[in-house]
């Protein structure tokens, strides 16, 4: 009891990190550059600028700010358009019974993300009530592997910042969450995700660990 429990949104929440990287892989092919799925884990949990920058500075190119801009806004529009499609389908396994379980034993809930599409993204899938607080891409201004979001969301929730539980697909995530001071749950690859203090598959092999 008096934990808090924060949880990213893309590829722990719903199944969108294979959206981002497919908008992503065609932004790289308009650059001449392959993103690789290997090279796409260091994009995960990152900004939106911050990856478009990570992705030029791979394919050794500078751009002018108007391209880049351009850039950023065709892959949100490409990204958004298979959003358009998204239904309560899309919610990963077992992360609605793991709400419920949060919320039987009165355990707060936050989102933390980088993500400036996460409201419109929760409310598709139905999950938008949920949360007692959420933090997103439009409440931050220090994007992970910076901790800030998930600082920030401890305070809205009023939960110590050592009692927080994060959950977590992305080294930068997690990353963000040990400087937190936070415990971090990976879900995925445990050779990605190597320094979470636990590492699940999915959260249909938590079940009923509270942390
Ligand atoms: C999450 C995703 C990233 C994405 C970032 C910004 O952290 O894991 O892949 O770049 O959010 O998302 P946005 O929807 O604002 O472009
Ligand atoms: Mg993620």
């Amino acid at each position: 009891k008096n934990k808090g429990y924060i949880f990213d949104l893309d590829g722990v929440i719903v199944d969108t990190a294979r959206f981002h990287f497919l908008a992503w892989k065609r932004t790289a092919d308009e650059l001449a550059f392959e993103l690789t799925p290997e090279l796409n884990e260091k994009l995960k949990g990152v900004s939106r600028v911050d990856s478009l920058n990570k992705i030029l500075n791979w394919a050794g190119k500078s751009i002018p700010q108007d391209e880049f801009e351009r850039l950023a806004k065709e892959k949100n529009e490409y990204y958004l358009s298979f959003v358009e499609q998204m239904t309560s389908a899309d919610i990963l396994p077992g992360i609605v019974e793991y709400i419920e379980l949060l919320k039987a034993n009165d355990c707060p809930v936050a989102l933390g993300s980088a993500s400036k599409n996460a409201p419109e993204i929760l409310k598709k899938v139905g999950l938008f009530k949920e949360f007692d607080v959420i933090v997103d891409g439009n409440s931050v201004t220090k994007a992970k592997p910076d901790p800030e979001v998930f600082l920030v969301a401890a305070e809205e929730l009023g939960v110590k910042k050592t009692n927080c539980v994060v959950f977590e697909d992305s080294e930068a995530g997690i990353e963000a969450a040990n400087s937190a001071g936070m415990i971090s749950v990976g879900l995925g690859d445990p050779e990605v995700l190597k320094d979470a203090k636990y590492v699940f598959a999915d959260f249909t092999k938590i079940q009923d660990n509270l942390f």
